[in-house]
């Protein structure tokens, strides 16, 4: 293994480690066909303002707007699936203990077979009722457009995504789950994120602060790269495959 290459170098953090803790974000699902969120062009935002949708206030004026947003989320998340570089996050659970903090509410890292999720901004396969709390975990399957949107089973109130929303709370235990992993791993995976939305950016600049190995894998520079210890310029579903390669191909020093 050459080290100056980042792929071997990361592989030899990995093989050296004894926990991982992943911190993904929109990159790692963008070439499951799913836009990021602040991509020009491409980004989720640039065709729709989040103070216009993902905020309960957008929902209590025009739900159905708001919902019908989802759906089309849902369909997108739905036909594109995983793709390899969530196959190679769960893939690396054969090497040492994973935990994935993801920001995603894709339910992707779930599907590709990683087991340890926290899922700081909710999922998008959850159903809510704003009113009396119901929740229903839907299948990932491409939703029925023309069906009628959801309303509680218990109080027929329409239902909400069980995701983060502007403005709301991030879930408690997941926080708390990638702050105490973040306390005992050894190696940190940075993949996919922009690092602009807090308090999950928070704990990639904890990261990066701490005594644990930093590896980020973003094609595009983001404001920790200059201090993250590897760092892999390179899409997801290229590098992590790689990464996964030279991993099962090191000589077991463990
Ligand atoms: P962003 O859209 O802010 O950032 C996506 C990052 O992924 C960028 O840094 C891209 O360079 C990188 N990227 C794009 N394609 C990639 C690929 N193929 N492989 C690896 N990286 C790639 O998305 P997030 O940082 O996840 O919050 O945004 C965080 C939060 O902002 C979202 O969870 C959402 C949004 O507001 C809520 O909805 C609460």
């Amino acid at each position: 293994m050459t080290q100056h290459d980042p792929i071997d170098a990361a592989a030899t953090a990995l093989a050296g480690a004894r926990r991982l803790l992943v911190l993904s974000g929109a990159g790692i699902s963008a070439e499951s066909g799913i836009p990021t969120f602040r991509e020009a062009q491409t980004g989720l935002w640039a065709r729709f303002s989040p103070q216009d949708l993902a905020t309960p206030e957008a929902f209590a004026a025009q739900p159905e707007r708001v919902l019908g947003w989802y759906r089309w989320r849902r369909a997108l998340i739905a036909r594109g699936g995983v793709n390899p570089g969530h196959e190679a996050i769960a893939a690396l659970e054969r090497h040492l203990p994973v935990v994935v903090a993801t920001q995603n509410v894709d339910g992707l890292h779930a599907a590709a077979g990683s087991r340890d999720i926290a899922e700081l901004h909710g999922n998008i396969w959850r159903d809510r009722c704003p009113n009396c709390g119901h929740e229903t975990v839907l299948p990932v399957a491409e939703p029925d457009e023309n069906a009628p949107f959801s309303r509680c089973p218990q109080c027929r109130a329409l239902t909400r995504p069980g995701v983060v929303w502007f403005g709301e709370m991030l879930p408690v235990a997941a926080l708390e789950r990638a702050q105490v992993e973040l306390e005992h791993c050894d190696c940190v995976l940075v993949v996919g994120t922009s690092n602009q939305v807090y308090p999950a950016a928070a704990l990639v600049e904890q990261a990066v602060a701490g005594p644990a190995t930093v590896i980020e894998v973003n094609p595009q520079p983001t404001a920790v790269s200059g201090a993250v210890d590897i760092r892999i310029a390179e899409r997801a579903s290229r590098a992590l495959p790689a990464v996964v390669r030279a991993l099962d191909e090191a000589p077991t020093a463990r």
